[in-house]
Protein backbone atom coordinates (compact mmCIF):
# COMPACT_ATOMS: atom_id res chain seq x y z
CA UNK A 1 0.00 0.00 0.00
CA UNK A 2 0.99 3.70 -0.41
CA UNK A 3 -0.02 7.06 0.09
CA UNK A 4 -1.64 7.78 -3.14
CA UNK A 5 -2.24 11.92 -3.79
CA UNK A 6 -6.26 13.03 -4.80
CA UNK A 7 -6.43 13.40 -8.60
CA UNK A 8 -8.90 16.07 -7.79
CA UNK A 9 -6.10 18.66 -5.94
CA UNK A 10 -3.89 20.95 -7.15
CA UNK A 11 -1.13 19.91 -4.17
CA UNK A 12 1.76 17.88 -5.33
CA UNK A 13 4.56 16.17 -3.16
CA UNK A 14 7.77 16.95 -3.73
CA UNK A 15 11.73 16.35 -1.66
CA UNK A 16 12.48 18.85 0.50
CA UNK A 17 16.60 17.58 -0.64
CA UNK A 18 16.49 16.41 -4.58
CA UNK A 19 13.54 18.54 -5.75
CA UNK A 20 11.85 14.79 -6.67
CA UNK A 21 7.88 15.10 -7.38
CA UNK A 22 6.71 11.40 -6.55
CA UNK A 23 3.13 10.98 -7.64
CA UNK A 24 2.61 8.98 -4.18
CA UNK A 25 4.77 8.97 -0.73
CA UNK A 26 6.19 5.35 0.36
CA UNK A 27 4.89 4.47 4.31
CA UNK A 28 7.95 5.92 5.72
CA UNK A 29 6.98 9.51 4.22
CA UNK A 30 10.61 9.68 2.55
CA UNK A 31 11.78 10.22 -0.92
CA UNK A 32 12.25 7.35 -2.33
CA UNK A 33 15.33 8.66 -4.38
CA UNK A 34 17.19 10.77 -1.47
CA UNK A 35 15.67 9.43 1.52
CA UNK A 36 14.80 12.99 2.74
CA UNK A 37 11.21 14.42 3.84
CA UNK A 38 8.65 15.59 1.55
CA UNK A 39 6.13 18.72 1.31
CA UNK A 40 3.71 19.57 -0.42
CA UNK A 41 3.60 22.20 -2.78
CA UNK A 42 0.40 24.16 -4.59
CA UNK A 43 1.85 24.76 -8.55
CA UNK A 44 -1.16 26.92 -9.65
CA UNK A 45 -0.49 29.62 -6.84
CA UNK A 46 2.00 31.03 -8.19
CA UNK A 47 0.76 31.30 -11.56
CA UNK A 48 -2.39 32.41 -10.71
CA UNK A 49 -3.04 32.68 -6.97
CA UNK A 50 -5.68 30.24 -5.58
CA UNK A 51 -7.90 29.44 -9.28
CA UNK A 52 -8.15 25.67 -9.56
CA UNK A 53 -6.56 25.75 -5.74
CA UNK A 54 -10.24 26.88 -4.40
CA UNK A 55 -12.58 23.80 -3.93
CA UNK A 56 -15.68 24.42 -1.49
CA UNK A 57 -16.54 20.74 -1.49
CA UNK A 58 -15.94 18.35 -3.51
CA UNK A 59 -17.31 18.79 -7.52
CA UNK A 60 -17.86 22.18 -6.43
CA UNK A 61 -16.16 25.01 -9.21
CA UNK A 62 -14.66 27.62 -7.30
CA UNK A 63 -16.29 30.39 -8.00
CA UNK A 64 -15.03 34.05 -9.47
CA UNK A 65 -15.05 35.99 -6.36
CA UNK A 66 -13.24 33.43 -4.54
CA UNK A 67 -10.46 33.86 -6.38
CA UNK A 68 -8.85 37.25 -4.89
CA UNK A 69 -7.69 37.71 -0.85
CA UNK A 70 -10.22 39.42 0.09
CA UNK A 71 -12.95 37.11 -0.99
CA UNK A 72 -11.53 34.20 0.83
CA UNK A 73 -10.61 36.13 3.72
CA UNK A 74 -14.77 36.67 3.45
CA UNK A 75 -15.38 33.01 3.08
CA UNK A 76 -14.05 32.13 5.90
CA UNK A 77 -15.12 34.34 8.31
CA UNK A 78 -19.00 33.40 6.91
CA UNK A 79 -17.99 29.77 7.53
CA UNK A 80 -18.12 30.81 11.74
CA UNK A 81 -21.29 31.02 11.84
CA UNK A 82 -22.34 27.71 9.49
CA UNK A 83 -23.04 24.92 11.58
CA UNK A 84 -21.76 22.56 9.13
CA UNK A 85 -19.19 20.36 11.01
CA UNK A 86 -16.35 21.06 8.92
CA UNK A 87 -16.68 24.88 8.80
CA UNK A 88 -16.63 24.80 12.40
CA UNK A 89 -13.38 23.16 12.53
CA UNK A 90 -10.78 25.61 12.68
CA UNK A 91 -8.34 23.73 10.20
CA UNK A 92 -11.46 22.78 7.27
CA UNK A 93 -12.42 26.41 7.12
CA UNK A 94 -9.16 26.77 5.73
CA UNK A 95 -9.51 24.18 3.27
CA UNK A 96 -8.63 26.40 0.20
CA UNK A 97 -5.13 26.40 1.50
CA UNK A 98 -4.84 22.37 1.98
CA UNK A 99 -4.61 19.20 -0.60
CA UNK A 100 -7.62 18.56 -1.14
CA UNK A 101 -9.35 15.39 1.02
CA UNK A 102 -12.76 14.54 0.04
CA UNK A 103 -15.30 15.53 2.63
CA UNK A 104 -16.68 11.77 3.26
CA UNK A 105 -13.05 10.96 4.89
CA UNK A 106 -12.87 14.19 7.52
CA UNK A 107 -12.30 13.10 11.13
CA UNK A 108 -13.20 16.41 13.04
CA UNK A 109 -13.46 17.18 16.60
CA UNK A 110 -14.01 20.72 15.79
CA UNK A 111 -9.91 21.39 16.43
CA UNK A 112 -8.53 24.51 16.02
CA UNK A 113 -10.60 28.02 17.26
CA UNK A 114 -7.92 28.92 19.77
CA UNK A 115 -7.92 31.88 21.74
CA UNK A 116 -5.56 34.47 21.36
CA UNK A 117 -4.69 36.30 24.59
CA UNK A 118 -2.92 39.30 25.69
CA UNK A 119 -0.30 38.56 28.66
CA UNK A 120 -0.14 42.08 30.82
CA UNK A 121 2.25 40.47 33.55
CA UNK A 122 4.02 38.49 31.00
CA UNK A 123 4.45 42.37 29.21
CA UNK A 124 5.61 43.69 31.94
CA UNK A 125 8.36 41.37 33.31
CA UNK A 126 9.38 41.15 29.20
CA UNK A 127 9.15 44.85 28.17
CA UNK A 128 7.15 43.68 25.00
CA UNK A 129 4.08 45.37 25.91
CA UNK A 130 2.15 44.05 22.84
CA UNK A 131 3.09 40.65 24.07
CA UNK A 132 0.04 38.00 23.20
CA UNK A 133 -0.27 34.80 23.31
CA UNK A 134 -1.97 32.30 21.00
CA UNK A 135 -3.04 28.89 22.99
CA UNK A 136 -2.70 26.16 21.02
CA UNK A 137 -3.71 23.97 23.88
CA UNK A 138 -7.16 24.88 23.59
CA UNK A 139 -7.86 21.99 20.86
CA UNK A 140 -9.69 19.12 21.90
CA UNK A 141 -6.99 16.87 23.29
CA UNK A 142 -5.35 19.86 24.80
CA UNK A 143 -2.38 20.51 22.56
CA UNK A 144 -1.61 21.78 19.22
CA UNK A 145 -1.80 18.35 17.69
CA UNK A 146 -4.91 18.25 16.92
CA UNK A 147 -4.60 20.88 13.85
CA UNK A 148 -2.09 18.19 12.11
CA UNK A 149 -3.88 15.17 13.58
CA UNK A 150 -7.39 16.03 12.02
CA UNK A 151 -5.84 16.13 8.47
CA UNK A 152 -3.41 13.49 8.63
CA UNK A 153 -5.80 10.94 10.41
CA UNK A 154 -8.38 11.96 7.30
CA UNK A 155 -5.91 11.08 4.92
CA UNK A 156 -5.59 7.92 6.68
CA UNK A 157 -8.85 7.20 6.49
CA UNK A 158 -8.84 8.24 2.67
CA UNK A 159 -5.96 5.55 2.16
CA UNK A 160 -8.32 2.41 3.53
CA UNK A 161 -6.01 2.01 6.68
CA UNK A 162 -6.97 0.34 9.91
CA UNK A 163 -4.02 1.06 11.42
CA UNK A 164 -2.64 3.95 12.41
CA UNK A 165 0.78 5.11 14.53
CA UNK A 166 3.10 7.27 15.86
CA UNK A 167 6.54 8.05 18.15
CA UNK A 168 5.85 10.35 20.96
CA UNK A 169 6.87 12.25 23.86
CA UNK A 170 2.90 12.33 24.40
CA UNK A 171 0.85 14.80 23.06
CA UNK A 172 0.70 13.56 19.14
CA UNK A 173 -0.38 9.78 21.10
CA UNK A 174 -2.78 11.69 22.61
CA UNK A 175 -4.16 13.40 19.67
CA UNK A 176 -3.62 10.48 17.23
CA UNK A 177 -5.34 7.50 19.96
CA UNK A 178 -8.45 10.48 19.60
CA UNK A 179 -8.98 11.45 16.03
CA UNK A 180 -8.29 7.70 15.23
CA UNK A 181 -10.83 6.12 17.89
CA UNK A 182 -13.36 8.70 15.80
CA UNK A 183 -12.56 7.74 12.43
CA UNK A 184 -12.84 3.95 13.56
CA UNK A 185 -8.71 3.09 13.11
CA UNK A 186 -7.15 1.01 15.61
CA UNK A 187 -3.80 3.08 16.91
CA UNK A 188 -0.41 2.12 17.89
CA UNK A 189 1.56 4.68 20.16
CA UNK A 190 5.38 4.19 21.08
CA UNK A 191 5.99 5.92 23.58
CA UNK A 192 9.61 6.50 26.07
CA UNK A 193 8.73 4.34 29.03
CA UNK A 194 8.49 6.73 32.51
CA UNK A 195 9.28 9.92 30.28
CA UNK A 196 5.97 11.43 29.56
CA UNK A 197 3.49 12.90 31.55
CA UNK A 198 0.93 10.82 33.38
CA UNK A 199 -1.80 13.26 32.01
CA UNK A 200 -0.67 12.40 28.20
CA UNK A 201 -0.70 8.58 28.99
CA UNK A 202 -4.00 8.72 30.24
CA UNK A 203 -5.03 10.39 27.30
CA UNK A 204 -4.21 7.54 24.98
CA UNK A 205 -5.02 4.77 27.34
CA UNK A 206 -9.08 6.64 27.23
CA UNK A 207 -9.23 7.05 23.42
CA UNK A 208 -8.10 3.37 23.58
CA UNK A 209 -4.62 3.28 21.96
CA UNK A 210 -2.60 0.03 21.93
CA UNK A 211 0.56 2.20 24.29
CA UNK A 212 3.51 0.16 24.36
CA UNK A 213 6.12 2.20 26.73
CA UNK A 214 9.61 1.17 25.42
CA UNK A 215 12.59 1.00 26.92
CA UNK A 216 14.34 4.10 25.02
CA UNK A 217 14.34 7.13 24.45
CA UNK A 218 11.48 9.51 21.77
CA UNK A 219 14.84 9.33 19.23
CA UNK A 220 14.48 5.25 19.96
CA UNK A 221 10.92 4.85 19.31
CA UNK A 222 11.05 6.84 15.88
CA UNK A 223 13.44 4.30 15.03
CA UNK A 224 11.74 1.12 15.49
CA UNK A 225 8.67 2.91 14.31
CA UNK A 226 10.27 3.25 10.93
CA UNK A 227 10.93 0.26 10.82
CA UNK A 228 7.88 -0.81 11.41
CA UNK A 229 6.06 1.20 8.81
CA UNK A 230 7.99 -0.89 6.59
CA UNK A 231 7.02 -4.35 7.79
CA UNK A 232 3.79 -3.51 8.91
CA UNK A 233 0.65 -1.70 6.73
CA UNK A 234 0.52 1.11 8.95
CA UNK A 235 0.06 4.51 8.38
CA UNK A 236 2.58 6.61 10.20
CA UNK A 237 1.42 10.00 11.91
CA UNK A 238 4.28 11.31 12.87
CA UNK A 239 5.00 15.10 11.53
CA UNK A 240 7.38 13.69 9.19
CA UNK A 241 3.60 12.92 7.42
CA UNK A 242 3.72 16.16 5.19
CA UNK A 243 -0.41 15.93 5.68
CA UNK A 244 0.25 16.57 9.40
CA UNK A 245 2.15 19.89 8.23
CA UNK A 246 -0.36 21.00 6.18
CA UNK A 247 -3.36 20.63 9.20
CA UNK A 248 -0.97 22.55 11.24
CA UNK A 249 -0.30 25.25 8.63
CA UNK A 250 -3.69 26.85 9.79
CA UNK A 251 -2.54 27.22 13.46
CA UNK A 252 -1.07 30.78 11.53
CA UNK A 253 -3.66 31.50 9.35
CA UNK A 254 -5.66 31.75 12.33
CA UNK A 255 -3.69 33.75 13.99
CA UNK A 256 -3.41 35.86 10.81
CA UNK A 257 -7.27 36.44 10.56
CA UNK A 258 -7.27 37.19 14.93
CA UNK A 259 -4.81 40.06 13.79
CA UNK A 260 -7.01 41.27 10.98
CA UNK A 261 -4.43 40.01 8.48
CA UNK A 262 -2.03 42.76 10.19
CA UNK A 263 1.14 40.09 11.11
CA UNK A 264 3.54 40.80 14.07
CA UNK A 265 6.99 41.85 14.02
CA UNK A 266 7.61 38.43 15.63
CA UNK A 267 6.48 34.34 16.28
CA UNK A 268 7.85 32.43 19.04
CA UNK A 269 7.75 28.60 18.74
CA UNK A 270 9.06 25.53 21.14
CA UNK A 271 11.59 23.27 19.20
CA UNK A 272 11.57 19.81 19.33
CA UNK A 273 11.07 17.72 16.49
CA UNK A 274 10.08 20.49 14.52
CA UNK A 275 7.53 19.98 13.02
CA UNK A 276 5.21 22.99 14.14
CA UNK A 277 7.83 25.24 13.59
CA UNK A 278 7.91 24.06 10.13
CA UNK A 279 4.24 23.60 9.15
CA UNK A 280 3.54 27.80 10.91
CA UNK A 281 6.64 29.21 8.55
CA UNK A 282 5.38 27.38 5.84
CA UNK A 283 1.69 29.35 6.23
CA UNK A 284 3.41 32.47 6.73
CA UNK A 285 5.68 32.14 3.09
CA UNK A 286 2.21 30.82 1.52
CA UNK A 287 -0.05 33.74 2.69
CA UNK A 288 2.51 36.10 1.29
CA UNK A 289 2.91 34.79 -1.79
CA UNK A 290 -1.11 34.69 -2.07
CA UNK A 291 -1.12 38.33 -0.88
CA UNK A 292 -3.17 37.37 2.16
CA UNK A 293 -0.21 38.88 4.26
CA UNK A 294 2.37 41.81 3.13
CA UNK A 295 5.01 41.43 5.43
CA UNK A 296 6.82 37.88 6.67
CA UNK A 297 6.65 38.33 10.61
CA UNK A 298 9.90 37.02 12.15
CA UNK A 299 9.35 33.20 13.71
CA UNK A 300 11.83 32.36 16.60
CA UNK A 301 12.31 28.98 17.56
CA UNK A 302 13.30 27.96 21.40
CA UNK A 303 14.79 24.75 22.60
CA UNK A 304 15.83 23.87 25.90
CA UNK A 305 19.06 23.69 26.68
CA UNK A 306 19.39 20.11 27.41
CA UNK A 307 17.66 19.08 24.13
CA UNK A 308 18.99 21.69 21.93
CA UNK A 309 20.16 20.30 19.01
CA UNK A 310 18.73 22.99 16.72
CA UNK A 311 20.32 25.51 18.51
CA UNK A 312 23.55 23.89 17.80
CA UNK A 313 23.01 23.13 14.37
CA UNK A 314 22.74 26.93 14.09
CA UNK A 315 25.03 28.11 15.95
CA UNK A 316 27.61 25.92 16.17
CA UNK A 317 27.47 24.45 12.62
CA UNK A 318 26.29 27.29 10.59
CA UNK A 319 23.15 25.43 9.28
CA UNK A 320 25.55 23.03 7.80
CA UNK A 321 24.71 19.52 9.90
CA UNK A 322 22.49 18.28 12.64
CA UNK A 323 24.60 16.32 15.39
CA UNK A 324 22.01 14.25 17.35
CA UNK A 325 22.51 14.08 20.68
CA UNK A 326 20.87 12.36 23.94
CA UNK A 327 18.25 15.07 25.06
CA UNK A 328 17.42 15.58 28.49
CA UNK A 329 14.77 18.28 29.95
CA UNK A 330 12.30 18.50 32.45
CA UNK A 331 10.24 19.76 29.60
CA UNK A 332 9.15 16.41 28.47
CA UNK A 333 7.27 17.38 24.96
CA UNK A 334 10.29 18.62 23.83
CA UNK A 335 12.88 15.75 25.36
CA UNK A 336 14.39 15.18 21.34
CA UNK A 337 17.63 14.71 20.38
CA UNK A 338 17.75 13.70 16.76
CA UNK A 339 14.90 16.96 15.32
CA UNK A 340 13.43 14.91 11.77
CA UNK A 341 12.19 18.14 10.65
CA UNK A 342 15.14 20.02 10.97
CA UNK A 343 16.01 21.17 6.91
CA UNK A 344 12.76 22.10 7.28
CA UNK A 345 12.77 24.75 10.38
CA UNK A 346 16.19 25.90 8.95
CA UNK A 347 14.48 27.09 5.55
CA UNK A 348 11.55 28.96 7.63
CA UNK A 349 14.40 30.64 9.48
CA UNK A 350 16.24 31.85 6.74
CA UNK A 351 12.81 33.21 4.67
CA UNK A 352 11.49 34.58 7.68
CA UNK A 353 14.94 35.74 9.80
CA UNK A 354 14.07 34.36 12.86
CA UNK A 355 16.72 33.51 15.19
CA UNK A 356 16.95 30.30 17.62
CA UNK A 357 17.88 30.68 20.80
CA UNK A 358 18.24 28.08 24.23
CA UNK A 359 16.59 28.44 27.66
CA UNK A 360 17.57 26.28 31.14
CA UNK A 361 15.30 24.45 33.07
CA UNK A 362 14.80 27.07 35.64
CA UNK A 363 14.25 29.66 33.12
CA UNK A 364 11.15 27.68 31.41
CA UNK A 365 9.94 26.86 34.83
CA UNK A 366 9.92 30.14 35.77
CA UNK A 367 8.13 31.28 32.89
CA UNK A 368 5.86 28.89 32.91
CA UNK A 369 4.65 30.53 36.16
CA UNK A 370 4.46 33.46 34.89
CA UNK A 371 2.24 32.35 32.18
CA UNK A 372 -0.08 31.07 34.87
CA UNK A 373 0.27 34.05 36.79
CA UNK A 374 -1.49 35.78 33.84
CA UNK A 375 -4.72 33.46 34.12
CA UNK A 376 -3.79 31.30 30.77
CA UNK A 377 -1.18 28.27 31.75
CA UNK A 378 0.80 25.99 29.88
CA UNK A 379 2.97 22.71 29.79
CA UNK A 380 6.46 23.00 30.54
CA UNK A 381 7.19 22.95 26.58
CA UNK A 382 5.27 25.59 26.02
CA UNK A 383 7.23 27.75 28.26
CA UNK A 384 10.23 28.00 26.62
CA UNK A 385 8.62 30.78 24.37
CA UNK A 386 8.31 33.30 26.98
CA UNK A 387 12.06 32.36 28.52
CA UNK A 388 13.07 32.71 25.07
CA UNK A 389 11.45 35.87 24.13
CA UNK A 390 13.51 37.26 27.27
CA UNK A 391 16.43 36.39 25.60
CA UNK A 392 16.06 37.01 22.42
CA UNK A 393 15.26 40.85 24.29
CA UNK A 394 18.54 41.01 26.05
CA UNK A 395 20.00 40.61 22.72
CA UNK A 396 18.03 43.51 21.22
CA UNK A 397 16.58 40.89 18.59
CA UNK A 398 13.26 41.94 19.86
CA UNK A 399 12.71 45.36 20.81
CA UNK A 400 10.51 46.95 22.96
CA UNK A 401 7.96 48.54 20.67
CA UNK A 402 7.43 45.36 18.35
CA UNK A 403 4.66 42.97 18.64
CA UNK A 404 5.29 39.57 19.92
CA UNK A 405 2.90 36.58 19.99
CA UNK A 406 4.51 33.31 21.49
CA UNK A 407 2.50 30.19 20.14
CA UNK A 408 1.71 27.60 23.70
CA UNK A 409 1.31 24.36 22.32
CA UNK A 410 -0.18 22.54 25.23
CA UNK A 411 -2.45 22.80 28.67
CA UNK A 412 -1.74 23.31 32.17
CA UNK A 413 -3.21 20.34 32.86
CA UNK A 414 -1.24 18.13 30.53
CA UNK A 415 1.56 17.63 33.22
CA UNK A 416 0.72 18.52 36.97
CA UNK A 417 3.58 17.30 38.68
CA UNK A 418 5.54 19.59 37.22
CA UNK A 419 3.90 22.38 38.40
CA UNK A 420 2.74 20.95 41.62
CA UNK A 421 6.77 20.28 41.89
CA UNK A 422 8.05 23.80 41.40
CA UNK A 423 5.17 25.51 43.47
CA UNK A 424 6.02 22.91 46.55
CA UNK A 425 9.86 24.03 45.58
CA UNK A 426 11.04 20.35 44.96
CA UNK A 427 11.45 20.67 41.18
CA UNK A 428 15.20 21.32 41.39
CA UNK A 429 16.08 19.26 44.51
CA UNK A 430 19.09 17.81 44.10
CA UNK A 431 19.61 19.11 40.57
CA UNK A 432 22.56 21.47 39.11
CA UNK A 433 19.79 24.10 38.77
CA UNK A 434 19.42 24.32 42.75
CA UNK A 435 20.81 27.18 43.16
CA UNK A 436 19.67 28.99 39.88
CA UNK A 437 15.88 27.81 41.39
CA UNK A 438 16.45 30.34 44.29
CA UNK A 439 14.92 33.01 41.88
CA UNK A 440 11.78 31.58 41.62
CA UNK A 441 10.72 31.40 45.17
CA UNK A 442 8.69 34.87 44.11
CA UNK A 443 6.33 32.83 42.29
CA UNK A 444 5.66 29.91 44.38
CA UNK A 445 2.59 29.16 45.37
CA UNK A 446 2.98 26.13 47.81
CA UNK A 447 -0.60 24.86 49.38
CA UNK A 448 -0.62 25.62 52.85
CA UNK A 449 -1.94 22.69 55.18
CA UNK A 450 -4.43 23.99 58.08
CA UNK A 451 -6.15 22.73 61.23
CA UNK A 452 -9.99 23.28 60.09
CA UNK A 453 -10.79 26.18 61.80
CA UNK A 454 -11.99 29.90 60.57
CA UNK A 455 -9.31 31.64 62.60
CA UNK A 456 -6.31 29.92 60.67
CA UNK A 457 -7.86 30.77 57.58
CA UNK A 458 -8.17 34.38 58.14
CA UNK A 459 -4.62 34.52 59.47
CA UNK A 460 -3.38 32.82 56.15
CA UNK A 461 -5.75 35.38 54.10
CA UNK A 462 -4.15 38.29 56.13
CA UNK A 463 -0.32 36.89 55.90
CA UNK A 464 -1.18 36.46 52.29
CA UNK A 465 -2.69 39.96 51.56
CA UNK A 466 1.12 41.50 53.60
CA UNK A 467 3.10 39.65 51.68
CA UNK A 468 1.13 40.76 48.45
N1 LIG B 1 5.21 21.71 22.60
C1 LIG B 1 4.55 20.60 22.95
C2 LIG B 1 3.56 20.70 24.04
C3 LIG B 1 4.79 19.38 22.26
O1 LIG B 1 4.11 18.30 22.60
C4 LIG B 1 5.76 19.35 21.24
C5 LIG B 1 6.06 18.13 20.52
C6 LIG B 1 6.42 20.56 20.93
C7 LIG B 1 6.12 21.71 21.62
C8 LIG B 1 7.43 20.63 19.85
O2 LIG B 1 6.82 20.64 18.60
O3 LIG B 1 7.99 18.66 17.70
O4 LIG B 1 6.68 20.17 16.23
O5 LIG B 1 8.83 20.93 17.23
N2 LIG B 1 5.60 16.99 20.84
C9 LIG B 1 5.73 15.78 20.05
C10 LIG B 1 4.89 14.67 20.60
C11 LIG B 1 7.10 15.42 19.65
O6 LIG B 1 5.19 13.48 20.37
O7 LIG B 1 3.88 14.95 21.24
P1 LIG B 1 7.63 20.08 17.34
Amino acid sequence: MSIAQNTETTAKLRCISCGTTPDSAGRDFRCAACGDLLEFFFPEWTLDPLDGALRLRSGQAPSHHHTDPSALKSLWLSRRTSRDALDQSGVWRFRELLPHIPEEHAITLREGNTPLYHLPRCARATGVENLRAKHQGMNPTASFKDTGMTFAASSAHQGGFSWVACASTGNTSASMAAYAARGNMHSLVLIPDGKISWGKLSQALDYGALTCQLRTDFDGCVRILNELVRQKPVYLLNSVNPFRIEGQKTAAIELMEQLSWEPPDHIIVPGGNLGNSSAIGKALVEMLELKLISRLPKLSIIQAQGANPFYRCVHEFGGKKLEPMTADTLATAIRIGNPASWKKALRVLQATGGEVEQVTEVEIAIAKAEIGADGIGCEPASAVTLAGLKKLRGRGFVKAGESVVLILTGHLLKDPDFTIEFHRGDLFTGTPGEAEAAHSRSLQRAPVVLDANLGAVISALDAAERNS
